[in-house]
């Protein structure tokens, strides 16, 4: 889409749609591609067939500074130009450069509340990131998991890296299940202790010193020493590529759960799975966002306030359920979790479009012939 009067260039890319509408989340950046959005989009696709929700993959984005003075004008020109598409097969969404206050914007825009989610709470929405969904969501996985592997949550020692949005609530959801967390870090530093971190005091410096909560604590190591630390669970919630070949031969932990995306490289996921350490995969395991977008969406056009206890409750049931599904897969057919993930995505998604006559049905694909 363009507007020649605002200068908005943005692009919707809608990758699959056999099992619901495309859902995904709406991006502004100075260097955004269509190609960028489009794997963004893909990557939607999986995400929704992997939690067994009936979402398709879509993702939409705007070419623009999102601190520019133009953004409303720029938005109110993106929304126009889509409102053939939205929101019959596309949502606005918040990724990257857009803000609850942009959300508004568009469904001023189109006349329509059920144009975006992601909307501020006065007009209905939830603020996901403040009632910690994802690291809530992290820790459900963790426990049913350790289940699946024989190990009671209750007692366990947990390590977890980063103590964010995602982390901080992870490592509360854990207190609350009986972990022990031994070690917590920030980028400014490790607290470690094998009687157990007081989260909650953890917490409190957090308000009011944000990264640098792990020094106030005291007795605080390097940041990275915290992926050293002797533990039965490690949770990296931090950021990409931190678990490699070093840490995957030298670690503690019989089970990984990847709170952020991408934490463990390629070949460190196959060292892992020669040393019998189980993981559970970033889609799978931080997918409480989406549990809630997919609430969210659900309840656009509700005169009602969406109750947290509905989101905390269907993210339990759906990310436990994910993970221990992913976990018993990967054994059953001898892959590592990551690929049993992708391939339970991909079957889910090629049997949708069997099921609608989008490709060819043929005898040797499960539950098409059956159902
Ligand atoms: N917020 C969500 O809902 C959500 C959803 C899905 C995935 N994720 C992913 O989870 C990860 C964390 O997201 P967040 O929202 O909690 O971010 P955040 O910015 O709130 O927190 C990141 C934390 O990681 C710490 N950190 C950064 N580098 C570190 C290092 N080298 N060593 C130790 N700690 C380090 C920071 O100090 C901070 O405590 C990211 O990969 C993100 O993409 C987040």
């Amino acid at each position: 889409m363009s507007d020649r009067k605002t200068g908005m260039r943005g692009v919707l890319v809608i990758d699959n749609s056999a099992l619901g509408m495309g859902k995904g989340g709406t991006r502004m950046s100075p260097t955004l591609t269509v190609r960028e959005v489009a794997r963004l989009a893909r990557t939607m696709t999986w995400k929704w067939a992997a939690v067994d929700l009936f979402h398709g993959g879509a993702k939409a984005g705007i070419l623009g500074d999102p601190t520019s003075p133009d953004k409303e004008g720029i938005l109110r020109a993106f929304a126009r130009a889509l409102a053939n598409e939205v929101p019959r097969e596309y949502v606005f969404g918040l990724d990257m450069g857009l803000t609850e206050q942009d959300a508004a914007i568009f469904i001023d825009e189109l006349g329509d509340r059920g144009a975006a989610v992601g909307l501020p709470r006065q007009l209905g929405g939830l603020p996901y990131d403040q009632l910690g969904v994802t690291g809530y969501g992290v820790a459900e996985a963790t426990d049913a998991a350790a289940a699946t592997l024989g190990l009671d949550i209750a007692g366990s020692r947990v390590v977890i890296q980063g103590f964010g949005a995602v982390g901080q609530a992870a490592a509360a959801r854990l207190t609350q299940l009986g972990a022990i967390v031994v070690g917590i870090s920030t980028v400014a530093g490790t607290v470690a202790d094998p009687n157990g971190i007081d989260v909650g005091r953890l917490a409190s410096l957090r308000a009011q010193s944000g990264d640098d909560c792990v020094l106030e604590y005291g007795n605080a190591l390097p940041a990275d020493a915290a992926l050293a630390v002797d533990t039965d669970i490690l949770v990296p919630a931090a950021r990409e590529d931190v678990i490699d070949d070093t840490v995957a031969l030298s670690t503690t932990a019989k089970l990984i759960v990847e709170g952020a995306n991408l934490p463990t490289t390629p070949t460190a996921r196959e060292v892992l799975h020669k040393r019998g350490i189980a993981i559970v995969p970033d889609f799978i395991a931080n997918a409480g966002g989406i549990v809630a977008a997919a609430h969210s969406m659900d309840a656009r056009y509700s005169p009602f306030t969406v109750d947290p206890a509905d989101i905390f409750g269907m993210i339990s049931t759906k990310l436990r359920a994910n993970a221990v599904a992913v976990l018993e897969a990967a054994d059953r057919d001898g892959l590592t979790p990551h690929e049993a993930a992708h391939q339970l995505a991909r079957d889910r998604v090629r049997v949708a479009m069997r099921l609608r006559g989008q490709v060819p049905c043929t005898s040797n694909v499960e539950g098409v012939r059956a159902s």
